[in-house]
């Protein structure tokens, strides 16, 4: 394998990658260019976004053709690469790992084929919500376990839609995916990986009232912490349904009490908890 390595800045990535989707190119990767914060609802982070970061092309296909594959990802990009490396991976150990969510769904790249369990298909274009963090992980795995069937459902904090792919492969009739970056292409991109088309995806800020989110659902998921849930709140009291269900995570052991004191203020009342490590999720009703 092939990976050719160009320095851009963070803000210039999602078009570049965007670009680069456009003409079929699609294994790419970087690393955010994070600041990992703490405060007392847990860890929370800044995005640099004037910061150059290194955005990796990988090329594994015919050597005969990797001339012409390098030309074109350099004129998409607009530059020549900085360097290339050759890298003898798999391609198992370069993509994201298979993830085995239970003992019946597995999350796992479209290439892969993996017996005996229902499979998820899925790839990263870089938004959080790869399945490798607990707090992903225990909502799939308490999303997977319910039937959805007729229920509309609002993922607040989407990323990469991995939580409203699968609430979507469970039947829901209607998915809204909110996030306040565009993750738009990510989260189609994996919809459609999964023939699944009832996920509407909203870009921008619903607590200043940039954007609005309109209707009732019976189901809000929250997965961004403890501060942005208190936000977020007002709007999931106005849009959820009378009964309808509060699925939160993202929240860490130490303010998890604080927390749900605030949330059962609003009139709910704690049904699961369930917890990874010190990240706790619960559902309210
Ligand atoms: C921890 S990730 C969760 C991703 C995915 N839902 C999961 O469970 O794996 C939090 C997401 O919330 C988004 N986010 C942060 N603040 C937000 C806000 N005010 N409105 C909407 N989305 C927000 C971030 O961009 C990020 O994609």
């Amino acid at each position: 394998m092939h990976i050719l390595s160009y320095k851009v800045t963070y803000k210039e990535v999602d078009d570049i990658i965007t670009n680069l989707q456009i003409n079929d190119i699609f294994n790419v990767f970087y690393e955010n260019p994070l600041e990992i914060t703490t405060d007392e609802f847990g860890y929370g982070y800044i995005e640099k976004e004037d910061e150059e970061i290194i955005l990796k092309v990988a090329y594994d296909e015919d050597i005969n053709n990797f001339k012409s594959f390098k030309e074109k990802v350099s004129n998409i990009i607009g530059k020549k690469e900085d360097s290339i490396e050759e890298i003898n991976y798999e391609y198992e150990d370069f993509s994201i790992p298979a993830i085995h969510i239970n003992d019946e769904w597995v999350l796992a790249s479209p290439d892969e084929e993996i017996e005996g369990k229902k499979k998820i298909n899925f790839i990263s274009q870089g938004a959080f919500g790869t399945g490798l963090h607990e707090t992903t992980q225990d909502l799939l795995s308490v999303i997977l376990s319910k039937d959805f069937t007729g229920k509309r459902v609002l993922d607040i904090g989407t990323g990469s839609g991995i939580l409203s792919l699968a609430t979507a492969i469970k039947d829901a009739s209607e998915v809204v995916a909110l996030d306040i970056r565009d993750v738009k292409d990510e989260v189609l991109l994996n919809a459609s990986l999964n023939g699944i088309e009832n996920i509407k995806v909203l870009v921008g800020d619903a607590i200043s009232g940039e954007i609005t989110v309109d209707g009732l659902f019976d189901w809000i998921y929250i997965n961004i912490g403890g501060a942005e849930t208190e936000m977020f709140m007002p709007l999931i009291e106005n849009n959820l349904k009378k009964n309808g269900y509060l699925l939160v995570s993202g929240l860490v052991e130490w303010s998890f009490d604080s927390v749900k004191t605030m949330i059962e203020s609003y009139g709910f009342k704690m049904v699961e908890k369930y917890q990874s490590n010190e990240w706790c999720t619960a559902i309210f009703n």
